[in-house]
């Protein structure tokens, strides 16, 4: 299949492969580390950047993880991702800082040392092995006694139900089951750290959700570590045990998904997790972290979120935190903003409508309650739910973290 291919630019398509020789330790315990050999207390990144000539893709990268954690690289395409997560591989070299794994300094190793699992996001399957010679992979180049190697090979198959097609070339499966060989591949090794880039982004939307569900379990059955590449929020959120939201090569703000659910660090990482209404306002009084903003047709009471947020904002509100108000609610520590609804998209179970508010401006909301075009309603929504942020620059829009 055309999608089965070599590795992109700058990636190798299996580390191992550079240079099978190059553990000098001997022993296959060595080589191939058991299970005591592969947890790690931390993993640090200390100041990690990776520049291509004028390009930085990746600055002053600073993460600490935890051995046994889910992590999440979220970012919008081009935010340094993938270089981020080929520097951790020893894929690429960094430009400045260190990496280091407990108190071993980790970026002078060559990736085939590290011991690290790799699932690139288009497969990087060898087209003329099967799949069993695929997943064997690793540990061929490992010399691992034929019986052992079997028998880690038929389990990790097992694991991510391909034993039936065990003989197939790459070519010959579904999109999916490419995707497992891949992550049979990583996992067969026992992988001290598991790196996945975008592995699910080939799927379709179904698979995509199966396919979540199976890393999660894997990570946690096989006691892994893993570092996961997505642009997509909702994988990120569902995944992970933090999120590393990157922007621009610069981490955003890294924390627990309900962190950057409910208290995102900036406007620009609310905009990333689905706030989708983010709206330009004056700011008209402050007292504490109580706020006042708007304009005549449109006036808000919401929590600053920066300790000065100056004469300008910029409010966060996400479309499920509005309430279309029946009669006679909305009352006491909500806001009430009437709009007269144009768009209403049914999505079972609720609606997803946008409405314009008397100043002109468009708000998104959901409604349990059928909403029709053309209707006058009343959107509430409460004061700790209108996240208020000071405005950036005009060339950098919600692109500054809080400091
Ligand atoms: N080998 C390279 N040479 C020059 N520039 C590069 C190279 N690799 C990446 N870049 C640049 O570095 C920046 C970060 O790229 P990276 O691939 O890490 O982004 P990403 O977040 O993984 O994006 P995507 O979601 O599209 O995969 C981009 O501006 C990209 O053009
Ligand atoms: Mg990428």
């Amino acid at each position: 299949m055309g999608s089965v291919r070599r590795g992109r630019v700058g990636q190798d398509p299996e580390p191992g492969r550079r240079n099978p020789n190059s553990d000098k330790r001997g022993s296959h315990q060595a080589v191939l580390p058991g299970r005591a050999r592969t947890r790690f207390r931390t993993l640090r990144l200390e100041g990690v950047s990776r520049h291509f000539g004028t390009t930085v893709a990746v600055s002053d990268f600073n993460l600490t993880i935890q051995g046994g954690e889910f992590i999440a690289l979220l970012g919008p395409s081009g935010c340094g991702k993938s270089t981020a997560l080929n520097c951790l591989a020893g894929l690429l070299p960094l430009t400045a800082g260190g990496i280091w794994l407990d108190d071993e300094r980790l970026d002078a190793v060559p990736p085939e040392e590290r011991g690290f699992g790799f699932v690139f996001q288009n497969y990087a399957l060898f087209p003329h092995m099967t799949v069993r010679g695929n997943v064997a992979f690793g540990l061929t180049i490992r010399r691992l006694p034929k019986d052992e190697l079997r028998r880690r090979v038929d389990e990790a198959l097992h694991m991510v139900e391909l034993a039936d097609h065990a003989d197939k070339l790459p070519g010959q499966l579904s999109g999916g089951e490419q995707q497992r060989v891949a992550i049979a591949r990583a996992i067969v090794i026992r992988p001290r750290l598991f790196l996945m880039d975008e592995p699910l982004s080939n799927l379709d939307a179904k698979l995509r959700l199966q396919m979540r569900r199976e890393i999660r379990r894997l990570h946690q059955t096989l006691h892994l570590t893993t570092v996961y590449v997505t642009h997509d929020q909702e994988e990120a959120l569902a995944l992970a045990d933090r999120v590393v939201l990157l922007n621009r090569g610069r981490i955003q703000q890294v924390g627990t998904p309900e962190d950057l659910y409910t208290r995102p660090a900036s406007a620009y990482v609310a905009d990333f997790m689905g706030y989708r209404n983010l709206l330009e306002l004056p700011v008209v009084s402050q007292e504490g972290r109580r706020i006042i903003v708007g304009r005549a047709g449109l006036r808000l009471v919401g929590v600053a979120q920066d300790d000065s947020v100056g004469g300008q904002a910029v409010v966060a509100i996400r479309p499920e935190d509005f309430r279309v108000a029946g009669a006679g609610s909305g009352g006491a520590g909500a806001n009430t903003v009437p709009v007269r609804v144009e768009v209403a998209e049914y999505y079972g179970g609720e609606i997803a409508a946008e409405g314009r508010t008397e100043d002109g401006g468009v708000i998104c909301f959901r409604s349990l309650e059928r909403v029709v075009p053309g209707e006058l309603v009343r959107l509430t929504v409460p004061v700790e739910r209108v996240l208020v942020f000071r405005a950036a620059g005009q060339t950098d829009r919600w692109t500054q973290p809080r400091s």
